[in-house]
């Protein structure tokens, strides 16, 4: 199958094999939070989206969602393993000279990794809203899940550069926290768990919204996946 049939079937390729998009997410998240990042042998490895390219049209475009997830989320994945190899060689060989920089390095790629794993489970192809402990504990913090849309909303628009509007479920306090995050890894909270991520670095949206990132950010709105937001919260809250 070329890339074409490819976007053209209805089916998806997932982990599992070939699921149904409306069974993406449900057959991903049985109790266990459900991103993987490496391969049978621990190396970082790209797995493929959890439906076919055009399953987030009109709002997210083929060609941009290829982009990103192939290039850029693909690269971090190579460049994470690529970081650990040095930082071993430079340990083995006892030569500490660049061991920060490639500490940094692997920061940044495994962030990445991480949050673009997330975030292609946060997104789906109808609207839908928070419900149940998830809408309960929003509403006890933020007051309303318009008010926390208004917050998250907010926090991802005015992202100095590039970089990510978190919502996080803080373990050491019980509690939904909103990080804005630099980069992939700057001004997050140790120990937080994001379970809604929102990625604004321009490679996210500038074919199709160019410099509008108030309305990328405004759009995605319509096809944040709440059910696995909150599957996420009753994850990381058993942890
Ligand atoms: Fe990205």
């Amino acid at each position: 199958m070329n890339r074409k049939e490819f976007l053209k079937g209805g089916l998806l390729l997932g982990g599992a094999g070939l699921i149904r998009p409306d069974e993406a997410f449900a057959a991903s998240t049985d109790g266990a939070l459900p991103d993987k990042l490496v391969d049978a042998n621990g190396q970082f490895a790209l797995n493929p989206l959890p439906y076919n390219e055009t399953f987030l049209e009109p709002y997210m475009d083929a060609e941009t969602l290829h982009l990103h997830h192939q290039f850029h989320h693909g690269g971090a994945a190579k460049a994470a393993n690529k970081d650990i190899q040095q930082i071993q060689k430079a340990v083995a060989e006892g030569n500490f000279e660049t061991v920060d920089y490639w500490t940094k390095k692997l920061s940044y790629h495994f962030s990445s990794h991480l949050l673009h794993t997330i975030f292609w489970t946060n997104l789906t192809n109808k609207k839908s809203e928070p419900t149940g402990e998830l809408l309960k504990k929003i509403g006890q913090q933020f007051g309303s899940y318009d008010k926390l849309k208004g917050y998250i909303a907010a926090t991802a628009k005015n992202i100095d550069g590039n970089g990510w509007g978190v919502l996080a479920y803080q373990p050491y306090a019980d509690t939904l926290t909103v990080i804005q995050c630099e980069n992939h890894e700057k001004l997050q909270q140790w120990g937080a768990i994001p379970i809604l991520v929102i990625d604004v670095w321009e490679h996210a949206y500038y074919l199709k919204y160019k410099n509008k990132r108030q309305d990328f950010v405004d759009t995605l709105f319509n096809i944040i996946n709440w059910d696995n937001v909150a599957d996420r919260l009753n994850i990381a809250r058993k942890k």
